[in-house]
This record gives C-alpha cells, sequence and structure tokens, in this order.
C-alpha cells in the first residue's frame, strides 16, 4: 500500500498535527494529503484586487437624508474569483456528510427522504418569493397552497381543524397546550398539572412548565409503555392533560392510546398527543380516533423537507373538535367571493371568537407547505401509507438483524416502529455507544442518536428511513456487526475513533460549550481551547 510509485513517489504516513488532521494521511510535497484538504477560512484564501462579480453600476449620490448612514471604511469583502469561492464551499461540504451520500440513521426527528421534486415546486417564483406582506389577492395560489395541506392534514390525523403557523414540532407542542389551556378556562376550570411519561422527548416537559403547567412523570411498564394503571392511579381534577408521544420514543406504538384518552376525558383532562414520529402510522391510524384533542406535526420529518442543524421546521397542530374553537391565528378562510383571506385579530372576532391569540407574526413557512403538498400529491395516500410500512419494515429488519450483537431492550415487546432501540447493556466494559457512534464515522456513515430516550442506559436509537433499500441497510448492519465484535474483542483502538475523519475525537462537551463562532482575522481569540486540549490530535 505504501509502495513507490514509478517515479519514485512515495507516500509517507503523517504523524497528524495540532490541526487534528487525520493521522493516516500521507505527507505530500505540497502538505496536502490527497483530496482532504485542511480549509482555510475564505479570509484568509482571498487575495487583494480579485473580484468574482461584476458591478454594471457606480453607486449614485447619496441623498442628505441618509448621508449619516454612509460607509466610513471599505466593507472587509475577501476577494475571490468566482471559482476559487465554488471551490472554497465545495471543498468545505465534502467535509461533511451529508444525506446526499449515505444514509442518516438518526433516530427520533430525523432526516428523512427529500425528493428533488419538492424542492423543485418550492423554488417556483411564486412560493418562493411570497412576501409576507403582499396584497391577499397577489397570493392566491400560496394560500391555495396552505388551505390543500390544512385539508391532508385534518384528513389524514381524523381532526376538526388545524393550526399552521407553527414552525417546529415543540413550537407546535406550546400551541397545542395553549389551546388546551384556552378550552379548560373557558369552562371555568383551569387546571395544574400535565402529566408526561417518562420515555417523553424532552420538549413535552419543557412545554408544559413553559405554560405554567407543573409537569408530573408517569412511569413506563417494563416493555417501554405508558403505565395505563399508573396514569389512571394520578388523573383527578388538578389534571390539565396528558401529552404523549405516540409512536413513543422507545419506537414503540402506545397500544393503549384509546384507553388513555377515555380516560383522561372522564377525568376532564386533555390530550396532547407528540406526533412528531406519524411519520411510522401515517394511512394506518388516525390520532383522532384514538381520542386525540391536539397533535402537532413535524413536517420536517413525516413530509420530507430537509431537516437537521437547527432548521427549518414546520409543526402545524390538528385540534379535535373541542379543541377548534380555540385555535390561533392567523388562519386561512375562504371569503364569501371564494378568494381566500388571511383572518388575524380583526377578522377572528366574528370567525373564530374564543381564539387564545396570536401564535405567530405571519403565516408559516411557505417553502416547507410547498415541499409537503407536494410530498403528498406525489404519493397519494396508499403511497403515504407505503411509506410507513416501509419504514417500519426497514427499522424491524435493523431490529432482529442486531439484537444478537447488541441489547435490544424492548425486542420482546413486539414489532417496533419506524425506529430500532439498542442499549450498552451488553457492550464489554471500557466500550461506550459513544465508541460505536464514532466508529460508524470511519465505516462511513453519520451516527445513529445516542444517549436518548433516558429510560434506556447508553441508548441507541436507530432509524433507517423508509427508502433505505435492503443492500443499504445491510451494508450498515454489517458495520454494526464489525463494530459490535471489535469492542468484544477489546480492540482498544475503537476508544479514540473516529481515525479517519478529517477530525479525531473531541472532547464533546467543551467543544459544545466554548464554541468559536466568529473570526475577527486576528487569529484565535484568547483563552480558546487548543484541539490537543479538547482531545483531537
Ligand atoms: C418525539 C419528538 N417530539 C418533539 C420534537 C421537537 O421537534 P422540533 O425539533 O421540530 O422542535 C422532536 C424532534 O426533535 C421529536 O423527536
Amino acid at each position: 500500500m505504501n509502495a513507490p510509485n514509478k517515479s519514485g513517489w512515495k507516500p509517507e504516513m503523517g504523524p497528524g498535527g495540532d490541526n487534528g488532521a487525520c493521522a493516516s494521511r500521507p505527507m505530500t510535497s505540497s502538505g496536502d494529503a490527497a483530496l482532504a484538504l485542511e480549509e482555510p477560512l475564505i479570509f484568509e484564501l482571498a487575495g487583494a484586487g480579485k473580484c468574482g462579480v461584476d458591478f454594471d453600476e457606480e453607486p449614485g449620490e447619496l441623498s442628505p437624508a441618509l448621508a449619516k448612514f454612509a460607509r466610513k471604511s471599505a466593507v472587509d469583502l475577501p476577494g475571490l474569483t468566482e471559482p476559487e469561492t465554488v471551490r472554497h464551499y465545495t471543498r468545505l461540504s465534502r467535509q461533511n456528510y451529508a444525506i446526499d451520500l449515505g444514509p442518516f440513521p438518526l433516530g427520533s426527528c430525523t432526516m428523512k427522504h427529500n425528493p428533488r421534486l419538492n424542492e423543485a415546486m418550492a423554488r417556483l417564483p411564486g412560493f418562493a418569493d411570497v412576501h409576507p406582506l403582499q396584497p391577499m389577492d397577489t397570493v392566491q395560489g400560496a394560500f391555495e397552497v396552505i388551505e390543500q395541506l390544512a385539508e391532508w392534514l385534518c384528513k389524514l390525523t381524523g381532526m376538526e381543524a388545524v393550526a399552521m403557523s407553527p414552525k417546529a414540532g415543540a413550537h407546535g407542542e406550546l400551541c397545542g397546550i395553549l389551546a388546551m389551556r384556552a378550552a379548560l378556562e373557558a369552562r371555568g376550570d383551569a387546571r395544574e398539572v400535565v402529566l408526561v411519561p417518562e420515555s417523553a422527548h424532552g420538549t413535552n416537559p419543557a412545554t408544559a412548565a413553559f405554560a405554567g403547567y407543573r409537569v408530573e412523570n408517569i412511569p413506563a411498564t417494563k416493555d417501554g409503555r405508558v403505565d395505563l394503571d399508573a396514569l389512571k392511579g394520578r388523573l383527578g381534577p388538578d389534571v390539565a392533560g396528558v401529552m404523549i408521544t405516540n409512536p413513543n420514543t422507545c419506537g414503540l406504538f402506545e397500544r393503549d392510546m384509546k384507553a388513555i384518552s377515555d380516560a383522561v376525558h372522564a377525568a376532564g383532562g386533555l390530550v396532547y398527543c407528540d406526533g412528531a414520529n406519524f411519520n411510522a402510522i401515517v394511512g394506518k391510524v388516525r390520532p383522532g380516533d384514538l381520542g386525540v384533542d391536539a397533535m402537532h406535526i413535524n413536517l420536517h420529518k413525516t413530509f420530507s423537507t430537509p431537516h437537521g442543524g437547527g432548521g427549518p421546521g414546520s409543526g402545524p397542530v390538528v385540534l379535535s373538535e373541542r379543541l377548534a374553537p380555540f385555535a390561533p391565528i392567523p388562519f386561512v378562510r375562504r371569503d364569501e367571493k371564494g378568494r381566500l383571506r388571511m383572518v388575524e385579530e380583526r377578522g377572528a372576532k366574528d370567525l373564530l371568537p374564543q381564539t387564545f391569540g396570536r401564535m405567530t407574526a405571519f403565516h408559516g413557512q411557505m417553502g416547507m407547505f410547498t415541499r409537503a403538498l407536494t410530498y403528498m400529491l406525489s404519493h397519494g395516500v396508499d403511497g403515504l401509507r407505503q411509506v410507513a410500512e416501509d419504514a417500519v419494515l426497514n427499522a424491524n429488519y435493523i431490529l432482529r438483524s442486531l439484537e444478537t450483537d447488541l441489547d435490544a431492550p424492548f425486542a420482546d415487546a413486539g414489532p417496533c416502529m419506524h425506529e430500532a432501540l439498542f442499549s450498552d447493556d451488553n457492550l464489554p466494559d471500557g466500550f461506550s455507544t459513544l465508541d460505536l457512534a464514532k466508529g460508524l464515522i470511519d465505516e462511513g456513515f453519520h451516527p445513529m442518536t445516542i444517549y436518548f430516550p433516558l429510560v434506556v442506559h447508553g441508548a441507541m436509537l436507530i432509524e433507517p428511513t423508509e427508502t433505505e433499500s435492503k443492500q443499504g441497510l445491510d451494508r450498515f448492519i454489517a458495520s454494526m456487526k464489525s463494530l459490535a465484535s471489535r469492542a468484544r474483542d477489546g480492540d482498544e483502538s475503537l476508544k479514540s475513533a473516529p481515525h479517519f475523519a478529517p477530525r479525531r475525537r473531541l472532547d464533546e462537551t467543551r467543544a459544545a460549550r466554548k464554541p468559536v463562532l466568529t473570526y475577527k482575522g486576528e487569529g484565535v481569540p484568547p483563552g480558546t481551547p487548543s484541539l490537543s486540549e479538547i482531545g483531537g490530535s
């Protein structure tokens, strides 16, 4: 492998410097290693007097009213030609892992399949360039997308109404809880407690607490589902409602959902369902039939918009007949002439007098609405059901293929839904979930979700996505088996993986807590830990 070529050049393996570069890179005469370059900042690449764009106009005279805002010094833009700029960003993109390079096995709110057709539709100027303050007659097409999407969401969930504007799953949770509070207050029965199962996504208790409720935990049974008896035992006149994720964060369907809803309703409470995992049951079960009063849908998960690194998100909330009168503004409605209108405070006085109020400044995420509707129309109801079935099939293939290599705590609880959960229970001492996740990077995969849900020790939550082929799943399974077997054999090198990525293993806490996000051209800011300090080598 390390043999001289015809010209006598022999690659040497470099030691890897304190820049964190991979230790196994060859040293070359240029100092670069194959294509895995350490990429400088764009300012460091720039040279004076170069420009990648042509400005065809000289700036005119500034109006005296604006003179005080005139810039005093030149903008310090980096000088690069167009190809230099394109190469810089392309090189950066090659250091990243992307859905277009391979699977993202992240469980819970993961990156999904993002068909190119969605992107083409979302980029149509009538959708992409729409402005929230445009006259309503000029945005009838955009409103129609919102109206049609709302109709699909109500039909698929069996619910009465939908609030389209929440900007993410957690934002949708807040919207649902506020509607629940408004409904309870309207009947003069403000209550104090929201019950949340211990396996809940962290946003659930956070939302209930943010809305002013005291949060109380409901334990899970040993098969990973809500303990119905414990829940029934806690219901009472102080309980405003429950927040339950279904399918839950252990990847299991809450089979008792209808019994839970009936018990909560009988005790005068309301039922919030976290629908972030709706992609496992869409077209199979309607949450409205299970007694759910409010549920957010993560469009960015179930209906395909790319998601990750913090956004964009969209979390419409479907509402039962009980909660529909308390939905937020703004919302889209057809007037008597058949034109679509955005209804704000003034219009809501007549159309929705009990609204809990304003949820967002404008109407929601147009790009995501367009992508979601495109996805629905291109799949049809049968296609969406097939998506859910394939997601569940893929996750069960992973569960059954790996249950002899890794501990699968709920493997006996029946088939999993769209994600398979493993724990670190049968990893040998000294090896952890983190080692397997980092080892996956060397294998060419994005790691799975780790250490969540908290109910399982050293959790590995793997969501394969419905579009992964059997060959792709087999490759992933083979990598996981090989990593588990390296841990069993005591392979110490696994503890310092990844070895072949642009960065070695870092102290993630320090890297996350002390990120250096600004560059002032003066070198590294004082106090910044060096890579070797945070474990990079
Ligand atoms: C089960 C569950 N609930 C809620 C959320 C919150 O969604 P978002 O990240 O869009 O706020 C997520 C995603 O992280 C999730 O997986």
